[in-house]
């Protein structure tokens, strides 16, 4: 019995593949990302890298991958499973190394989405003024995105996680349903619609922040803070390898899914330009609005010398909690707000949609089901994955599905793509294949550096990154440490601490307190919480002068650690202008997090993805063979 499948889909028009295409690469990579990157890597210092980066892997990893799609598509498959395997004469081992490219999109679609439902949902925050606050009480953005998330130990602006989940599983429905709809009627047309959307929402938030003029510093500051360049820190390798990991994550390269794009093209449609034209769009949304909206913002607003640092609060901090308050702060949060926050949304859904349409594909074209099944398998996958994702997220699970699919998988699927397609396959045959039908010729000394310079750079890159992470124990998932401050929203004023970092002289110090909290963690083997009665003032050290909480806490650390503790973080509070300076009574939670069975749980999900899309793969590539023999007989 044979299924004559449906034909293969394609794109409606030139202009709706360069819009999806677009839309595909611009994402929440352009906009918080490389902000983030550039600020935490020295400014000025982040760009030569990333041109050279851009050169040595973007342009040539996106011209491969346009190729490899095409050549899928005329061999009616979309995903990698099925290309490598055509692409290297059937080696049983090139389809299971394409199993790497839908493990990898339907992990990374997971967490990509999560944040993705947080700009959606702050979109809403913004248009209801939920974070504006009024003159006494200060809304502490920082506590509210992680309250928001379940990532701090109170509960003083959201009760739980439920507003999260409630805007994730809004995303979720909306991200299947346009995969439901399928490649012109789905994909092409949302990108049609939200690409001129999102350029325009970059223009006046673009604009409005360029007129800011001068508060701390001038905008001028903040613009020539990134393109000063420092040719100090190309000595730096940490540098190179942030903005090597840049490129790849922006240009959405190693994931399987500019493949499936190409893969709906026909052969003799150009994919030489397309490739040119996806890799400059998104340089463009990223180099010009990227560097044009938050970090000029927040140098305007808190002061150049203090970009770094606030960026150096994770990578969304920027985004998430500066942005927020610097448009709070120069007022029209319900406009400006609220056009951030969706221009990031529809970048993040052009990007997800993508994601999720290459395992939409391996479905169709390799499991051979219908459109509609596919979806409402994506989406129960999508569903069950998001689990540790929303759930676990106050253990870091979001950050381990990033390190693993986002960080290392697609280097390890990037090395064999560009292995197979330069030597496997050939890189003359594959440089013909690039330029047929093409409208642009390729400059001729990107053929040696498909063959000679990528490869082996992606090995280096991947090498570094994986002893990186031996090296510092971080696969060894270690306990983490929070508080917060009770009743916070009621409390008049503004508190603030820095934890002291490499090379400050309290870092010892504060390394070895944090050493001991953590082993009495690790040794309880669960989450221990506590609760502290503390006295602040403005002009003195923290005092606690009550301590309750889980007996495994309170036997083996005395509150003299925990006030230590709080000390040399430098806990502080200020009343607000005009009341004079007095000492305030405040309950503090602690929480000790134990993260090992959380981390774990993640990486069996993770796991649980390659092991189902291989063993689809076995179970399809059997089925065809046995379905050959009994043709032949
Ligand atoms: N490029 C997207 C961004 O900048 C993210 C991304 C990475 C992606 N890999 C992808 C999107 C694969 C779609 C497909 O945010």
């Amino acid at each position: 019995m044979s299924h004559s499948p449906a034909p293969r889909e394609s794109w409606g028009t030139r202009i709706g593949l360069i819009f999806a295409a677009a839309g595909n690469a611009v994402g929440i990579g352009n906009l918080l990302r490389f902000p983030g990157q550039a600020a935490t890597h020295g400014g000025g210092a982040f760009m030569i890298p990333y041109v050279v980066s851009l050169l040595l892997f973007g342009l040539p990893m996106m011209w491969v991958a346009w190729t490899v799609g095409r050549l899928g598509g005329r061999w009616g498959h979309g995903t990698i499973p099925g290309i490598f395997d055509r692409m290297t004469g059937g080696k049983p081992w090139a389809k299971y190394a394409g199993v790497i490219g839908v493990a990898l999109p339907m992990v990374f679609i997971i967490y990509y989405a999560y944040i993705e439902a947080w700009c959606l949902a702050y979109s809403w925050f913004s248009l209801k003024g939920t974070y504006v606050g009024d003159g006494q009480h200060v809304v502490d953005l920082a506590v509210f995105l992680d309250e928001f998330l379940g990532m701090a130990p109170t509960h003083n602006y959201f009760s739980g996680i439920g507003v999260a989940l409630l805007f994730f599983l809004v995303t979720l429905v909306l991200n299947v349903w346009i995969l439901y709809r399928g490649i012109s009627g789905g994909i092409e047309l949302l990108a049609k619609i939200a690409i001129p959307l999102l350029l325009l929402f970059c223009l006046v938030l673009g604009v409005r922040v360029l007129t800011l003029g001068t508060i701390k510093s001038s905008v001028l500051d903040g613009l020539n803070f990134l393109w000063n360049p420092d040719f100090k820190a190309l000595l730096d390798f940490d540098v190179w390898l942030a903005a090597a990991g840049q490129i790849f994550f922006t240009l959405s390269i190693g994931f399987g899914s500019l493949e499936v794009f190409g893969s709906y093209l026909k052969e003799h449609d150009d994919i030489a330009l397309t490739g040119l034209t996806t890799a400059s769009v998104n340089e463009f949304v990223e180099v010009i609005f990227g560097s044009m909206i938050a970090i000029p913002a927040a140098a305007v607003y808190f002061g150049v010398e203090r970009v770094p640092e606030i960026a150096s609060a994770g990578t969304y901090a920027i985004g998430m909690v500066s942005m927020p308050e610097i448009l709070r702060g120069i007022g029209g949060v319900h406009l400006f707000g609220s056009l951030w926050f969706l221009l990031l949304f529809f970048a993040a859904f052009t990007s997800s949609v993508a994601i999720g349409q290459v395992v939409m594909s391996f479905l169709q074209d390799e499991a051979r089901l219908s459109r509609a099944s596919s979806a409402g398998i994506v989406g129960a996958f999508w569903l069950l994955g998001a689990f540790p994702v929303v759930f676990l997220y106050k253990y870091g699970a979001l950050d381990e599905m990033d390190f693993w699919s986002g960080t290392i998988g697609l280097v390890v699927f990037a090395i064999f793509e560009i292995v197979i397609f330069a030597w496997i396959w050939g890189i003359d045959r594959g440089w013909k294949e690039l330029h047929k039908g093409a409208d642009i010729t390729v400059p001729g000394f990107f053929k040696p550096i498909m063959k000679w310079v990528t490869p082996p750079l992606l090995v280096v890159i991947f090498v570094t990154w994986f002893m990186g992470a031996i090296l510092s124990d971080s696969l060894v998932p270690r306990p983490s440490l929070h508080f917060g401050i009770e009743g916070r929203a009621e409390i008049h004023g503004s508190f603030s601490h820095h934890a002291p970092g490499e090379g400050d002289p309290e870092y010892a110090d504060f390394q070895r307190v944090e050493e001991h909290l953590r082993q009495v963690i690790d040794d309880a083997g669960h989450d221990l919480r506590g609760w502290l009665q503390v006295t602040i003032h403005p002009a003195a050290p923290v005092a606690i002068s009550g301590f309750a909480g889980d007996p495994a806490l309170l036997e083996r650390v005395r509150p003299a650690e925990l006030q230590r503790w709080l000390q040399l973080q430098h806990l502080s509070w200020e009343p607000p202008p005009g009341e004079p300076a007095h000492s305030l009574q405040v309950t503090i939670a602690f929480e000790g997090r134990y993260r090992k069975t959380a981390i774990w749980i993640t990486r069996v999900t993770m796991l649980a993805f390659l092991f189902t899309f291989g063993l689809m793969t076995w179970a399809i590539w059997r089925r065809r063979a046995a379905e050959a023999a009994g043709g032949a007989a």
